[in-house]
């Protein structure tokens, strides 16, 4: 597979910083969403990260003119026809990625690769609902995505050989490095993170530390770039919850049951640093 343009749809956090990732790979990078403000943010997002790293001498201008001039925003679906590798980046929701993919397959061309940055969802039963479940893979990215160097691969039950090995030669092309896996709730980074963060929840909630004091012992206890609290309002509290309860529902164990804490937190519409207030409060900037 010789992908030279890429589709992203969903811009917001992951969407963008997959669609940076690309871009500065040297690709076309269609970027898409269906509230074009979000899309509009996102451009000015990454305008925004490239000139401080022109500021800091991490990257010339010239450079950076280049990325932004790959990154095109799309207005629809039908704009991404000519790309080879479609990315996902919506919210987490089962329902909504499976009517995504549908359109997808309908929209393009039966070569393309269509992967999925779910972090917690079956792959198997996304690739299910198209017509192409070989092609169908999932390539979850991690927050910050311009920063952190890992790209867990999915491959679910139909996924094929070919798509997984260009799947993986891309993303190391982007200077990722991938690791691979089952088919199974949350995969692995997931599998142990959501657990943890969700225990962290427990333990506020029954008052066994601050919130502050929490985080400090993870932080320096355990030498951890963040405590808890500070990566869950990172993530954003809504995702968090959406994959404790992939995690509780089909793994059917009450040690995945979600902490009653962070649905209150989830219900009040404290996400995390994208609403300006989680377990922290943030610049609404
Ligand atoms: N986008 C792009 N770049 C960013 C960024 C962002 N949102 N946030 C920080 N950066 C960059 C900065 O520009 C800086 O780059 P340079 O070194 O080139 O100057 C670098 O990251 C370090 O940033 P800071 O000095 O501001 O802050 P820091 O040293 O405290 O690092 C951090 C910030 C990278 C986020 C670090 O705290 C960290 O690694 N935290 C843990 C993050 C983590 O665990 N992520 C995984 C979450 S789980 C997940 O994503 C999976 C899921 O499905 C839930």
């Amino acid at each position: 597979m010789d992908v030279i343009k890429i589709g992203v749809v969903g811009a917001g956090q992951m969407g963008a910083g997959i669609a940076q990732v690309a871009a500065a790979a040297g690709h076309i990078v269609f970027l898409t969403d269906v509230n074009q403000e979000v899309a509009a943010n996102a451009h000015a997002g990454v305008a925004k990260r490239l000139h401080r790293a022109v500021e800091k001498g991490k990257l010339d201008q010239t450079a950076a003119d280049g990325v932004l001039a790959r990154l095109r925003p799309a207005a629809a679906l039908a704009d991404l026809r000519e790309a080879g590798l479609v990315i996902e980046a919506v919210a987490e929701s089962v329902e909504l990625k499976v009517r995504l993919f549908r359109e997808l397959d309908a929209i393009m061309p039966p070569e393309t690769i269509l992967a999925s940055n779910t972090s917690s969802i079956s792959i198997t039963r996304i690739a299910a609902a198209t017509g192409r479940p070989d092609r169908v893979i999932g390539m979850h990215f991690m927050n910050p995505v311009p920063v952190m160097e890992l790209v867990e691969l999915i491959r679910g039950l139909q996924t094929s050989d070919a798509t997984y090995a260009a799947v993986r030669r891309l993303a190391e092309s982007w200077g990722k490095t991938t690791t691979t896996s089952k088919d199974y709730p949350g995969f692995m980074v997931n599998r142990l993170l959501i657990p943890f963060l969700n225990e962290a929840c427990d333990a506020l909630m029954s008052s066994v530390g601050t919130v502050e004091d929490i985080d400090a012992s993870i932080r320096l206890g355990l030498n951890h770039p963040m405590g808890p609290f500070e990566l869950a309002d990172l993530i954003g509290l809504d995702t968090v919850l959406a994959i404790a309860r992939v995690l509780h529902d089909e793994l059917g164990d009450p040690r995945y049951r979600p902490s009653p804490l962070l649905v209150k937190y989830v219900e009040a519409g404290w996400l995390g640093r994208k609403t300006g207030r989680g377990f922290y409060p943030y610049d609404a900037t």
